[in-house]
């Protein structure tokens, strides 16, 4: 496909050559459009030997083939990245004075921004109400990652990984509906750790994978994010507010903190039912040869308690969707039905673990059953394909 990379004059503007290269290596055909000024942080022999294209900043290069215009229609993607709050603000008021700014407005296709710059200038009113006014266009602004910034500062206005604004491109080149704009989505990964003492937990095996697809999908379909991690080692998605916990209780309350503007909440954490009665200030010693018994007290049943929560707040009360994630080792549909109904969700994706399914394995398969008595299959894929299918039914139902 035809990509236009636009370049801003930050100083991430030399992680938009992992971008690049990204990019071509994927056997896509990328045109570099930089600012004047991002010319500073990365030069223009770099960028015309990464992409094979010759480069320019303004319009009056080549004119005879008018490239102001030709770049910005020709293009099956533009994604500019680091997009700095003087290019969001010259984007949003339509202003054309130089190539990269006449490229957007000649774009007919999605437009990606992937922002980079300090924490003020990111949580500034002008630019909240320029990126309001792109998302608003349906241009997909995908909001920095938290973290150290240049100099001593920290906080939001990272870059986010290359690979992942990549993987968000690729979806949005894939035709990816924006059937999530504007929407608000919780979703819980990974799995939760219960303290025996300093040293010790109860556990399990998610890796957070599915939860971290489905938050990967939900970005490049338009949906402000926020991911409730419990215990995950992957990478942060590129686009959303990711929440550290470890614990059951933790969880709950990081989740029932953020559902409460929020569209939908997807539960794809796997979250213990029990915890130790005690957790133990001090190392526990081998004081016999018998092991101690270890005395568990059951966990707040998160999802249930999602949907118990919205029903005593009565009619119109939110989150719209709730959804919830079952894995089965047998009876894999019937046991699905039940826990579906005890758990009074509106979804619930069924997936069956064990020899090599579901757990740690970038693959999945389930069943999604709806509170309506529907069901729909999703055969054996990546994980993104599940998450997708998932929010179909999502999107559906919240139109
Ligand atoms: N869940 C939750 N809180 C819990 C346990 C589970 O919110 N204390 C959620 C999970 O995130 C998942 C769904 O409930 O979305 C089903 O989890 P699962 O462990 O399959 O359900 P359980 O109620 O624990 O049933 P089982 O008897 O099969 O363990």
């Amino acid at each position: 496909m035809r990509v236009v990379l636009g370049v801003s004059a930050g100083i991430a503007a030399y992680k938009a050559c992992e971008l690049l290269r990204l990019f071509t290596e994927s056997g896509h055909e990328v045109r570099v459009v930089p600012t004047r000024d991002a010319l500073r942080f990365v030069g223009e022999p770099t960028w015309a030997a990464l992409s094979g294209h010759p480069v320019t900043t303004d319009v009056w290069d080549g004119v005879h083939e008018v490239p102001h215009v030709r770049l910005g229609q020709q293009a099956d993607l533009v994604v500019v990245a680091p997009a700095t709050a003087d290019v969001l603000a010259r984007a949003a008021h339509g202003l054309a004075g130089d190539l990269l700014t006449n490229t957007l407005l000649t774009a007919r296709c999605p437009v990606v921004f992937a922002p980079a710059m300090h924490t003020e200038m990111w949580e500034h009113p002008a630019t909240r109400a320029n990126v309001a006014v792109l998302r608003e266009r349906g241009a997909i602004v995908i909001d920095p990652a938290v973290g150290r910034l240049t100099g001593a500062d920290t906080g939001p206005g990272r870059l986010p990984d290359p690979a992942e604004i990549f993987e968000i491109c690729r979806r949005v080149m894939a035709g990816r509906p924006r059937d999530l704009a504007g929407r608000k989505v919780v979703i819980s990964a990974g799995g939760t750790r219960e303290a025996l003492d300093p040293v010790r937990y109860l556990g399990n095996r998610s890796s957070g994978r599915q939860g971290y697809a489905l938050a990967r999908t939900a970005v490049a379909r338009g949906a402000e994010v926020t991911l409730v991690a419990a215990n995950v080692s992957l990478g942060d998605p590129a686009g959303t507010k990711v929440v550290r916990v470890e614990s059951a209780i933790e969880l709950r309350d990081a989740v029932l903190s953020a559902v409460a503007d929020a569209d939908a909440v997807v539960m794809a954490a796997a979250v213990a039912d029990f915890r130790p009665a005690v957790r133990h200030d001090s190392k526990i010693k081998k004081t016999s040869a018998e092991p101690e018994p270890i005395d568990l007290v059951k966990n707040p049943d998160i999802l249930a308690e999602l949907g118990e929560r919205r029903r005593a707040a009565g009619p119109g009360a939110g989150p719209a969707v709730i959804a919830g994630f079952a894995a089965e080792t047998d009876d894999v549909l019937a046991n699905g039905k039940a826990k579906l109904a005890r758990k009074g969700c509106d979804l619930l994706v069924v997936n069956q673990v064990g020899e090599g399914l579901a757990f740690g394995t970038p693959d999945n398969a389930a069943v999604i059953l709806a509170a309506d008595g529907s069901q729909v299959e999703v055969g054996r894929g990546p994980k993104e394909d599940l998450a997708d299918a998932v929010w179909d039914l999502i999107a559906a139902r919240l139109s």
